[in-house]
């Protein structure tokens, strides 16, 4: 994986997300960003069961319980701190991003070569 360029996004609160846009190998993808028990974990917002985004309103990616993100299109569930498959129709996990954290900012990639 390599990164090119970053931008600075908001830090998500415990249990919530940030969502932002980069692009791939020129394609243009949705990001996101989870904290989770105290850590930020980045992914890309596609699904690998169908390829839709996880969430049903721009933001909202965990279960009632904070436990897991759910894919609000036919519910595969994935662990927040490994974007793990858990259950579900999902073949496998979410593909995660890089993400920095320098001086209290918060920064993910805004252009990628390629995801591995
Ligand atoms: S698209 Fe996510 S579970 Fe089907």
């Amino acid at each position: 994986m390599q990164d090119q360029t970053w931008q600075a996004i908001e830090i998500p609160d415990e249990g919530g997300a940030t969502v932002f846009t980069l692009s791939i190998a020129g394609a243009r993808e949705e990001g996101f960003v989870v904290r989770t028990r105290g850590k930020l974990h980045a992914y890309i917002n596609r699904c690998p069961h169908n390829g839709s985004t996880l969430d049903w309103m721009p933001g909202r990616f965990f279960s009632e319980d904070g436990e897991v993100l759910v894919c609000q299109t036919h519910g595969a569930l994935f662990a927040p701190d490994s974007g793990t498959c858990l259950s579900g129709p999902c073949p496998r996990g979410l593909t995660p991003l890089p993400l920095r954290e320098e001086e209290g900012q918060l920064f993910v990639p805004s252009i990628l070569d390629a995801v591995e």
